[in-house]
Parts: C-alpha cells; sequence; structure tokens
C-alpha cells in the first residue's frame, strides 16, 4: 500500500498547487519487447530528465520485462503490466497475480484491453475482479473501455462505453485510485482517430460517471485517451478536456516517439 499512497499523494499535492489533474503518459507495449528492447527503456530514462516533472510516465511491458525494467526505472519512470488474475495465488497455471505484479515492480495494470476482452473473452464483470484484485494489491489499475465501429456508426457509443463502465469499475476504498482509458476499438492500431468534439464528448460522460459513483473523487481520477495517437498528434488531443493523458501503443515501442508525446504533456 505503501508505495500506492504515495502515488495518490503526490496527485493530489499537484492538484492542490496547480488546481489540476496531472496527466499520465502511458505506454502499452503488448507482446512487443525482448530484453533487447531495454535500450529503448534507457533512453527514455535518460531523456525524461531534460523534462520538467510535470507529468507521470509509465510503461506496461510484457510481464517477463517488468523487474528488469522497474530495476533501471529510476524515480521518473513508472512500471505497470497488462493484465492479471483476480486471484492472489493458487492452482492458475499460466495466469499473474496483481501481489506478483506489485512484489515484481509493476504500480499500475491495464486491465479490461478491448484485446483481452476479444482474444481472451474477458467480460466486464471478471475486469472488474480485476480491478479489484490490483486495489487490494495496492497497485492502480487502468480500466479501459471503448466502442466498436459498428456501435460508433448506430450511435451507440456513449451509451457503449457507460454500460461497459457501470460493470467493469471496482468500488474505491478511501485511499484507492483508479485510471480510466478510452480507447474506441476502431482506433486502435488503425491510424484512425476521432474528432476532437468525439472524444471530448466521451471523455465528459465517463467524467460525469465517475462524479456519480465516487462523488468529489471522480472529478480527480484521470480519464486517458488510447487509439493511434502519436507525436503529430497527442498535442491537440492532450489539450482536450477531461483528456489526462494517453494510453499509447505502437508509439510507446520507440523512445523518441514516445518522448515526443511527453513532450506535449508537459509543454
Ligand atoms: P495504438 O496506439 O497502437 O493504436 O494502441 C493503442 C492501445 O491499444 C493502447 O492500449
Amino acid at each position: 500500500m505503501f508505495q500506492h499512497s504515495l502515488l495518490g499523494e503526490r496527485t493530489n499535492l499537484f492538484k492542490m498547487v496547480t488546481g489540476m489533474v496531472r496527466t499520465l503518459i502511458a505506454g502499452n507495449w503488448k507482446m512487443n519487447g525482448l530484453k533487447s528492447s531495454l535500450s529503448e527503456v534507457d533512453a527514455v530514462i535518460t531523456q525524461l530528465g531534460d523534462f520538467p516533472d510535470a507529468a507521470d510516465c509509465l510503461i506496461c511491458p510484457p510481464a517477463t520485462l517488468v523487474v528488469p525494467m522497474q530495476e533501471r526505472a529510476g524515480a521518473r519512470l513508472k512500471v505497470g503490466a497488462q493484465s492479471c488474475h483476480p486471484e492472489a495465488f493458487g492452482a492458475f497455471t499460466g495466469d499473474l497475480s496483481a501481489e506478483q505484479l506489485k512484489d515484481a515492480g509493476a504500480s499500475y495494470v491495464i486491465v479490461g484491453h478491448s484485446e483481452r476482452r476479444s482474444e481472451h473473452g474477458e467480460r466486464s464483470a471478471y475486469v472488474q475482479e480485476q480491478a479489484h484484485a490490483c486495489l487490494r494489491a495496492g497497485i492502480v489499475p487502468i480500466v479501459c473501455v471503448g466502442e466498436s465501429f459498428a456501435q460508433r456508426q448506430r450511435g451507440e457509443t456513449k451509451d457503449t462505453v457507460i454500460r461497459i463502465l457501470r460493470k467493469s469499475l471496482p468500488t474505491l476504498g478511501s485511499s484507492d485510485s483508479i485510471v480510466v482509458a478510452y480507447e474506441p476499438l476502431w482506433a486502435i492500431g488503425t491510424g484512425l482517430v476521432p474528432s476532437d468534439e468525439e472524444i471530448a464528448e466521451v471523455h465528459q460522460v465517463i467524467r460525469d460517471l465517475l462524479v456519480e459513483l465516487y462523488q468529489d473523487r471522480g472529478a480527480d481520477l484521470r480519464i486517458l485517451y488510447g487509439g493511434s495517437m502519436k507525436p503529430s498528434n497527442a498535442a491537440e488531443i492532450l489539450a482536450i478536456k477531461n483528456v489526462n493523458g494517453g494510453l499509447i501503443g505502437g508509439a510507446s515501442l520507440k523512445a523518441a516517439d514516445f518522448m515526443a508525446i511527453y513532450a506535449a504533456a508537459v509543454a
């Protein structure tokens, strides 16, 4: 819990001083990265030192790289993971618990990513269990949600996002924190991005839901945008109301691209 409450305190202190939610720039490496990729992390760590400490920076590598990444991360780079099992331990071959990921050095875990929902059949009730497991372990869950292209075309985007989130979001204890990531399925890895107005509209309904579920605290929770975010569109997306950071796939794999997005966040 120690690292977890420190995270919360740092975010709260920042908000007290600036009146703003501290931006989070998060990389999701998905099933990419070998030990040789740690050179990109070293470049990220070096370049972070050139920027003011005005936004959080996180990389969620494959589980095989959590330990070596954490060992070199230092104070500025946070390390996370991409999924977890709801149970703390037991006969679950091939799975990792939130406690194990915490032990390995993860301070965030992505849950409910659309690739987990579609490839592994993870439903919202299961995602909620995963989020509760993260909180139990003192980890901040990044709860992902998004609509399909067909749902957007049918005008069902807001309803879909809210319906999924109501089932996926955890109950929060007094020292718990979560992050929500809005990732339209049709924007992931495609180069397609919703318009600024479309992003703003969805982030506003997510904000309203967070305030409904968590009262005042819901106003401070971070809502990330994800889906084809890159250096050329980051500044524009990050300037949208209620966009408190990004969850970046492809463009997080190269230090130069990832740091260009971070630069947009601290500019
Ligand atoms: P891309 O940035 O590659 O579109 O991936 C987004 C994503 O799925 C992050 O979780």
